[in-house]
């Protein structure tokens, strides 16, 4: 069958997709301009009237970006890093990656990190990436003047916003936490915390408006030099942080190549390293596709295990080859398909593989919510596909002193320490180590899917190393199994990252046969719940996007 050929509703029963509800969502009707799916509803619909604006795809993903760090301090950000996939629309160009990861400071080293230092310190911030990475993006591919699509953050700051009940929640948890700073308590509890945050409450950030402001005037020097750089390097000093200015004012963002791979006849596009989403996705979907997944529905154990066991080997290969390529040298052989064949036939069909069998070179010892995905796509069919992190919900929970925003703790994300790869799923390979300078290893795997030029997926998510699997799952759901945004994104999801050996699956509950039969194969199966993919495809009638926000955790469609 041609892929774009859509189900009968008995295939698609047959098949496992979740709910029969009609192609089209009523509450997500196609968008005849364009459409804008974020977690924060006052953050989608700054995107959407940017592109109202006249706005293309990329300065509504810009303006999107800042106001998250405004209306979703978990995960939106200044202080964070994060990478961007732009697909042109079609014959319009090349699609290109913005890779704004954070980087290790000058003086930082392989050994910095002992078993003592804890993830909510100033020695866990690495150099924040996103003001450098959209200011790139805009420069390089926006059309609106830079001040627009910075104001809209700013209006929400300085007024404020109404907060729903899912943020008045995760204020509460977050101010009223253990980890709490007074300067995070100041600027983000209600009433210096005297009182707890409710929907429909105004939550008003004034420092940040002022930082947004300097950024606004001063582009990306607003915030790597002058009065924003000097208090990130004051809230630096009071904790024996590593970062100076002059960390601060060299870095930079990079336009890099995406990953390109195809899968039965679409094209995907992910980032490139120092994030590991690109390579490890294109890997996963080659092995995939030496086999026919649809001889057997979605949630059959056949078709999971096969899942299993192509995530298990591309996690592994992960960990003993991905890094910074900027610093290390990744063998080219991962993405090909010829690779892909060689692991396949590796697979066996009705028996798990034990992860550690995989990796004898690597020495084995024994031993929550913080980043977002949006997707936006315009009227000219042009895509952008983001994911931005703190690394930890709120980071390393550290406001800068009179700036407002939060810092990341992504120097988490690199290997700490060197040689200690565990069953626990540590990882002490070379490849991501801390060295001055460096980007430590992501797995955020932003993705446009196009098919013959035109974009026909754009998806992604929070969930750290499920992230990758996760995007899997949706382009599986949508390309073997056809199932319609609504059904992709709700469908139960699965993953396996090498170690720990398990498998974690949504569906537990509703797919009983299925798990007992994938434990008589030897898998050991988790239900955990995984991921927030707010994605848009191509409608194939009306030829129109179609949004879909993950009803996991919250969101909102965006589209006129
Ligand atoms: O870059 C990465 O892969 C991680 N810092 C992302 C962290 C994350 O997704 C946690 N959120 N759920």
């Amino acid at each position: 069958m041609h892929p774009s050929t859509p189900f009968t509703r008995r295939e698609a029963l047959a098949l496992g997709a979740v709910s029969l509800s009609p192609l089209l969502d009523a509450k997500a009707p196609p968008a005849r301009h364009g459409v804008v799916v974020a977690v924060s509803p006052p953050g989608a619909e700054v995107g959407c009237a940017v592109l109202k604006r006249g706005g293309n795809a990329v300065d509504a993903a810009v303006a999107t970006a800042l106001a998250l760090a405004v209306t979703y301090p978990s995960a939106g950000n200044l202080g964070g890093g994060g990478f961007m996939v732009i697909h042109p629309a079609a014959g319009k160009g090349s699609p290109a990656v913005i890779d704004y990861r954070e980087k290790a400071p000058a003086s930082a080293s392989r050994t910095m990190f002992t078993k003592k230092d804890t993830i909510y310190s100033v020695k866990a911030v690495g150099v924040p990436g996103t003001v450098s990475g959209l200011a790139l993006a805009h420069g390089k591919f926006g059309k609106l003047p830079w001040k627009a699509v910075v104001e809209p953050a700013i209006a929400l700051a300085e007024e404020g916003f109404l907060i729903d009940l899912q943020l008045a929640s995760s204020l509460n948890w977050v101010t009223n936490g253990r980890q709490v700073t007074p300067e995070m308590r100041r600027v983000l509890a209600k009433a210096n915390g005297k009182e707890d945050w409710e929907a429909a409450d105004r939550l008003v950030q004034k420092d940040l408006a002022s930082t947004l402001r300097r950024i606004r005037d001063r582009g990306a020097e607003g915030f790597y030099k002058g009065e924003t750089a000097e208090l990130i390097v004051k809230e630096m000093r009071a904790g024996g942080g590593l970062i100076t200015l002059k960390d601060l004012e060299s870095y930079q963002a990079k336009q890099r190549t995406p990953i390109h791979g195809t899968y039965r006849g679409h094209d995907v596009y992910a980032p490139p390293p120092p994030s590991s989403g690109g390579i490890c996705l294109v890997q996963m979907l080659n092995v995939l596709e030496t086999f026919d997944l649809r001889k057997d529905p979605r949630f059959s154990a056949r078709t999971l295990h096969l899942m299993a066991e192509t995530m298990k080997r591309a996690y592994c290969d992960r960990a003993r080859h991905l890094g910074d390529q900027d610093f290390v040298k990744i063998p080219a052989h991962l993405t090909s398909k010829d690779y892909a064949k060689k692991l396949a036939a590796g697979i066996p069909m009705s028996k798990a593989t034990r992860s550690e069998d995989l990796a004898k070179d690597i020495p084995l010892r024994t031993e929550g919510d913080s980043t977002t995905h949006f997707s936006v796509v315009d009227d000219d069919g042009m895509a952008v596909s983001t994911t931005t992190t703190l690394e930890r919900s709120y980071g390393s929970r550290i406001v800068v002193r009179g700036a407002g925003f939060l810092l990341n703790n992504e120097m988490m994300d690199f290997n700490w320490f060197p040689g200690q790869t565990t069953r626990d799923g540590v990882i002490g390979t070379e490849a991501n180590l801390v060295a001055p300078g460096k980007r430590m290893l992501s797995s955020m795997t932003p993705t446009v899917v196009s098919r013959d030029g035109r974009v026909v997926l754009v998806t992604g998510s929070p969930g750290s190393r499920a992230i990758i699997n996760t995007v899997l799952n949706v382009v599986v759901n949508v390309i073997d199994y056809r199932m319609d945004m609504r059904q992709a994104v709700d469908a139960p999801r699965m993953h396996h990252q090498w170690f720990p050996d398990t498998l974690h699956f949504e569906g537990v509950a509703e797919h009983e046969a299925t798990e007992s039969a994938l434990r008589a194969m030897g898998h050991r199966v988790v239900g955990t719940g995984q991921g927030d993919a707010h994605t848009i495809g191509l409608h194939p009638r009306s030829g129109r996007y179609v949004g879909a926000e993950d009803r996991r955790i919250n969101g909102k469609v965006a589209a006129f």
